[in-house]
């Protein structure tokens, strides 16, 4: 696509799907979710942390079938932010638990708003926001799906995919991963433990912006049977 094209299509596209969020979704639940922030604004930011940005508000059902989440299945949102997703698993699915977790205040505190504001949807549900760099929360035992949108790179993906690993060889079970603007895909499968299972293509033009919203669900493969100790 040509840069004079891009620049004409990607702003009128970003306002009509600003129009319909602001519509339904951000006035429908009374949330606030859909902004963009970079982290500078909290002097958090650093090489390998992404800046905050919601999830498509259709994406998570259509990346995660409902029918494929039962009521023993735990979601944690891993790079919250505003809490648009971890709301959605809330109200959506039958999750038994649902978990935030967030590394900057302003935007924790805007998610706890989120969710109290809509407490009376959600029948009772287990929901916990953290606030707290991924690095320093020991992922729960019991995860069965963790969402990633695009929330850091590096070393600091490496090292939380590599807990997911090391939980699942701890305590085996199913767990999927959900993976959006999957920037460290390579990093992913080269621990050799996971496997996609689904795609959401991008479908827009240009490779980079294809690829920013593009969606993978994988699984996390047991550990195999010669090396377990
Ligand atoms: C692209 S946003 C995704 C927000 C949300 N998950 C959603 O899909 O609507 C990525 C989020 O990850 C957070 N983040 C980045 N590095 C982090 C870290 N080390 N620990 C916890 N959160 C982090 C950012 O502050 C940002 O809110």
């Amino acid at each position: 696509m040509s840069g004079v094209f891009a620049g004409l299509v990607r702003p009128a596209y970003r306002s009509v799907r600003r129009t319909a969020t602001a519509v339904l979704f951000e006035r429908r639940y009374g949330v606030r979710t859909d902004e963009v922030v970079p982290l500078d604004a909290f002097g958090l930011e650093h090489a390998e942390r992404e800046r905050y940005g919601a999830t498509g508000w259709l994406t998570l059902r259509a990346i995660l079938p409902r029918r494929t989440v039962t009521a023993d299945d735990v979601f944690v949102d891993l790079g919250s932010g505003m809490g648009r997703v971890v709301l959605q698993a809330a109200m959506m699915y039958p999750f038994r638990r649902v978990l935030g977790v967030e590394i900057a205040g302003d935007l924790h505190r805007i998610a706890e708003a989120n969710i109290a504001a809509n407490r009376h949807r959600l029948a009772g549900r287990d929901v916990s926001l953290v606030h707290a760099d991924v690095l320093d929360f020991e992922i729960p035992d019991d995860v069965t799906v963790a969402f990633l949108y695009n929330p850091f790179l590096g070393s600091i993906f490496r090292t939380v995919v590599d807990r997911l690993v090391e939980s699942v060889d701890r305590n085996p079970r199913r767990l999927r991963i959900v993976y959006g603007n999957p920037r460290e895909e390579e990093a992913l499968l080269a621990t050799g433990r996971c496997r996609p299972v689904r795609t959401l293509p991008g479908l827009r033009p240009g490779r980079e912006w294809s690829r920013s919203n593009s969606w993978r669900l994988y699984e996390v493969l047991p550990r195999p049977a010669g090396e377990r100790g």
